[in-house]
């Protein structure tokens, strides 16, 4: 697991290390969509549907190299993660997307999703990527956060998806950063 010299509390993990920490990253990801993340499931989201998202989607991607996944660590098990998306289409290579930030609940307000998108951004610029995407629930914390990072708002799309209930839609806004570094 490398350390980021400027985030030493955020590693890159390997496939081993998706084993390894199975249980910590799926309670990390049912205490999240069952407190309302708005990051694609839907509830009733079990231990079991999120260690299936760990094993049968991310792992895969990250054995592949199509996405790297961070995690930050606090007393030696992952308490957060965030996924860059590196592969693009052909005429993109100078672009990538961040997927799935996510903090434990027990954790949050310490600067760790802060932490976890340094390392990422690091990472982005060590790949001379010029643009980083994402899209995020308009009007959530998380907007605040990029908002925080330097992310711009592209614009909002409304009605985009269900809320993590399941009872209404919220709106969807597509941000940007550039890194001017290697623009
Ligand atoms: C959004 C999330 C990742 C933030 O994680 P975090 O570690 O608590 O965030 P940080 O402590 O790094 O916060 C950094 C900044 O973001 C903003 N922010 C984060 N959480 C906030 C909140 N609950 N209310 C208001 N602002 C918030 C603030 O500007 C904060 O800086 P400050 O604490 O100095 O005021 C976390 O709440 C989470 O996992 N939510 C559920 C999953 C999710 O929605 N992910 C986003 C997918 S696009």
């Amino acid at each position: 697991m490398p350390l980021h010299a400027s985030h030493p509390a955020v590693k890159i993990l390997s496939p081993e290390d998706i084993h390894r920490y199975m249980d910590p990253l799926s309670d990390m990801l049912v205490k999240s969509v069952n407190l309302g993340a708005a990051i694609r499931f839907v509830m009733p989201f079990s231990k079991m549907d999120a260690r299936a998202y760990w094993w049968n989607e991310v792992l895969p991607l990250v054995q592949s190299k199509q996405h790297t996944l961070f995690a930050a660590f606090e007393n030696q098990f992952p308490v957060g993660s965030v996924q860059l998306i590196e592969q693009m289409p052909m005429n993109q290579p100078h672009r990538c997307e961040v997927s799935k930030l996510i903090v434990h609940p027990d954790h949050r307000r310490k600067g760790i999703a802060a932490n976890l998108m340094g390392a990422l951004e690091a990472h982005a610029n060590s790949l001379k990527k010029s643009l980083i995407t994402l899209d995020t629930k308009t009007g959530d914390n998380a907007e605040r956060l990029y908002k925080s990072l330097g992310f711009n708002a592209a614009g909002v799309i409304p009605n985009f998806a269900l809320d993590a209930d399941g009872k209404g839609y919220h709106g969807t806004t597509y941000m940007y950063k550039e890194l001017r570094s290697h623009a």
